[in-house]
């Protein structure tokens, strides 16, 4: 088979690098792809904007399955284009990635199916802001309602931050919700809009800074560790609140196929949903892919079931100076061949035959250990081999799973 892997991330690498290893796959393609995704496969670079820029590829090359990393691309309605053409693709169509697309969407739709997840309200300017707030009382959440690359979300914990949050807020309509507490985990599964298969849970960590300091980011990295949640925790998500998703889009004529992600919170009373994202997880998908035993093409394209590695598996994410904030960029990046582990590549580009940093999470270093201490380890040592100016790194992650070692 010839596959399409649509976009450029640290995700997209793993996704190409872990497609590329099937024995049913024959070539990867990637758009626009990155220099790691080169080493892979092919890159090319759509030559019109939007869906059509990507469908023109995937004719041109003949393309059998095509895989879309990102959000931006599935709100905007590739599935369908690629659908209406008869083209197989793994993405929801337009409609249903308003899960995603739209926060106060998918709070409504939520609240319909009886979803478990913090109590909100809409409203329909910043300056409605405060009443709302008065009804939660602090600390609260504010959610831009559009797509804004992980960073829509502002945690207010007290009066004197509100106006400042407020300012922060892009115009129009926003989520105000309750703020929660407990531990996060990602819970990602693949669904042919009526079935579903889990993946294995994951943990992220999108405050930019250790201990969860500092403001949000994409994402500093994750770690994929069977002991993350237990069988009865997985069971209970999938049924009340994957399986529950699928079944009502399903009947409002809208089924859910692709990867669903729910970002939830493990509170006291349970699991709540936090988010839904329509897409995998970056960087969740780095230690998913590293982990995963199965071939995932075969999964992709025929449902085959998946097998993980009992090993768990820990990416590091290393960012350039200024992430979150404007990234510094064109800095050589030295070490990775010999650093000992898998490195996803995200913000980079090649300049004269060197590898140079590009953007914010540059890249996406990976590694697994026979235990979560060892796996974390591995990482580290991977991470301190490679170097680029300004570079910089948690140094934590993966620690909130050694309690359950
Ligand atoms: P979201 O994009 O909705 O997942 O929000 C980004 C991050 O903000 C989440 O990963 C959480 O860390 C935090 N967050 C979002 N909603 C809540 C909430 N209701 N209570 C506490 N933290 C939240
Ligand atoms: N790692 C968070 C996300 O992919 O949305």
């Amino acid at each position: 088979m010839k596959v399409l892997v649509i976009g450029g991330g640290g995700r997209e690498h793993a996704l190409a690098w872990k497609l590329a290893q099937s024995p049913l796959c024959d070539k990867v393609y990637a758009a626009p792809g990155n220099p790691g995704m080169a080493e892979i496969g092919e890159c090319l670079t759509p030559a019109a904007p939007g869906p059509e820029g990507f469908l023109e590829i995937a004719e041109d090359k003949e393309i059998d399955l095509t895989v879309v990393g990102p959000e931006a691309p599935l709100v905007a309605g590739i599935a369908d284009a690629f659908r209406a053409k008869g083209r197989r693709i793994i993405g929801p169509s337009a409609a249903a990635a308003q899960l995603e697309g739209s926060k106060a969407f998918a709070k409504q739709f939520m609240k319909e199916a009886g979803i478990p997840t913090a109590e909100f309200t809409v409203v329909d300017s910043v300056e409605e802001i405060p009443r709302a707030v008065a009804k939660f009382g602090f600390p609260v959440v504010l959610k831009a309602d559009g797509l804004a690359a992980g960073k829509g979300v502002i945690i207010v914990r007290e009066d004197r931050e509100l106006r400042p949050a407020m300012e922060r807020l892009p115009r129009g309509r926003v989520v105000v919700e309750e703020c929660l507490t407990g531990e996060e985990v990602s819970f990602i599964v693949l669904s042919d809009g009526v079935r579903v298969i889990p993946f294995e849970t994951t943990q992220d960590h999108k405050p930019v800074y250790d201990n969860d300091e500092g403001p949000n980011t994409g994402g500093m990295g994750a770690y994929c560790d069977t002991r993350i949640l237990d069988d009865s925790q997985r069971r209970q998500i999938t049924e009340t609140i994957i399986l529950p998703v699928i079944e009502r889009m399903r009947h409002h004529g809208q089924p859910f196929t692709g990867f669903l992600y729910a970002g939830l919170m493990m509170t006291e009373e349970g699991p709540r949903v936090l988010e839904f994202n329509v897409r995998m997880g970056d960087p969740e998908c780095q230690p998913l892919m590293h982990r995963m035993a199965s071939d995932l093409l075969a999964t992709l394209a025929e449902g085959a079931p998946i097998e993980w590695k009992p090993e768990p598996s820990v990416c590091v994410v290393m960012a350039a100076q200024g992430y979150p904030g404007t990234p510094r960029k064109g800095d050589v990046i030295t070490g990775i061949e010999d650093c000992g582990a898998v490195v996803f590549q995200a913000g980079t580009k090649r300049l004269d035959n060197k590898l140079v940093t590009n953007g914010g999470r540059v890249l996406g270093v990976t590694s697994s250990g026979p235990d979560l201490r060892s796996a974390i380890e591995n990482t580290y040592a991977a991470v301190r081999k490679i170097h680029f100016e300004g570079a910089h790194y948690r140094t934590d992650i993966g620690r909130k799973g050694l309690k359950r070692w």
